[in-house]
């Protein structure tokens, strides 16, 4: 049961899925995603995904997908993910993102189902004292409502699995995502003006903005602007298959752990430019602005957990990324 799976990077997971021969149920109450995204999954996969169109809040609607589907396991992407608007409405944000966490977390023993990954995010890290980040790196008191949710979201499941309720779960903590299916045919579909570094380039390129504004360039970083790790969004979907797999290969009734999912490699708001200038040969119109408030300076994953434990590893590059989302931008 893939939640959130006609958004970005649930959609890619869906694809990511039936490749390593699971069936994705798609529950999604299509707030932030589009049904076209299913048009377009049908359209890769040669056949239609079952969707329920539900909120995951609603705790009935879930009960009877539960019964009705009995899925193996559930990815839960579903959740409100602006940093802004989390800030504005952090009510909406605890709901959306910690109630419809426990809805499933007390479903899930009663249809027997043991196995749940958890989206959540490198913002729970703050701006670390040490880089690379590794798991065990301290996180920081949050600094958007959203970021709380994601840690909470974590502390939730780890202290029910310390109860000992028989659910088998990962967390993955993400780093930025970006990318597209390579066919173009399913990406990212941001509504308004977009918050995020690759989808406001994007528009740029398509000449929909007139031009990009970099967030500071006098950061302590070797051309002066902000450092993260950008990962292609189908590594990110293929780490989603390989911790169900290792949840399904686990034998213990409860279990849980936590995973840094990035590239290990961190690039600057101006390598990424150049990265995408160089891969399309469109010459991106910018300007240099102030720092964006409650940004960090630089931020990028150790990844060596997730390359044992989880037995995967990133196999797309920056370039390709940048080239997968600009084919995908093309046709919107
Ligand atoms: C943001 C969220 C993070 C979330 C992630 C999802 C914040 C503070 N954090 O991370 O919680 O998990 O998205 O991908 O919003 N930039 C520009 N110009 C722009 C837009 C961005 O220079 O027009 C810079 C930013 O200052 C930053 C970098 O690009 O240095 C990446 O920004 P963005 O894509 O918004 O991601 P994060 O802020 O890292």
């Amino acid at each position: 049961m893939v939640t959130g799976g006609a958004g970005f990077i649930g959609s890619h997971t869906a694809v990511s899925l039936v490749a390593a021969g699971f069936e994705p149920i798609i529950v999604d109450n299509f707030s932030n995603s589009e049904h076209k995204i299913l048009n377009g999954l049908e359209e890769i996969l040669g056949r239609r995904l079952t969707c329920h169109e539900a909120d995951c809040n609603d705790a009935d609607a879930m009960a009877q997908i539960f019964a009705a589907e009995k899925p193996a396991g559930i990815i839960h992407f579903a959740a409100s993910k602006a940093v802004g608007e989390s800030v504005q409405k952090p009510l909406l944000y605890y709901r959306n993102n910690l109630n419809s966490l426990m809805v499933f977390l007390e479903l899930m023993p009663r249809h027997n189902v043991r196995s749940l990954v958890l989206s959540t995010t490198c913002t729970v890290y703050g701006q670390p004292e040490h880089l690379p980040v590794t798991e065990a790196t301290p996180r920081l008191p949050a600094s958007s409502p959203y970021g709380n949710t994601k840690a909470m979201g974590e502390d939730i499941i780890r202290d029910c699995v310390a109860s000992q309720m028989p659910i088998k779960a990962i967390s993955l903590r993400y780093f930025n995502p970006i990318g597209a299916h390579s066919s173009a045919i399913i990406g990212e579909l941001p509504r308004g003006v977009p918050a995020n570094l690759v989808p406001y380039l994007l528009q740029v390129a398509a000449g929909k903005r007139e031009s990009l504004t970099i967030h500071g360039n006098d950061y302590n970083t070797p051309d002066g602007t902000a450092i993260r790790d950008y990962i292609h969004v189908i590594d990110l979907a293929e780490a989603h298959v390989s911790a169900l797999q290792l949840l399904g290969s686990k034998n213990a009734d409860s279990f849980y752990d936590i995973f840094n999912i990035g590239t290990g490699t961190g690039a600057s708001v101006l390598d990424l430019i150049n990265t995408f200038e160089q891969v399309t040969g469109i010459t991106l119109p910018y300007m240099l602005g102030p720092r964006r408030p409650g940004d960090i300076e630089q931020i990028y994953a150790d990844v060596t957990k997730a390359t044992e434990g989880l037995n995967w590893k990133t196999k797309r590059s920056l370039a390709e990324a940048l080239d997968d989302a600009w084919r995908w931008q093309q046709t919107l």
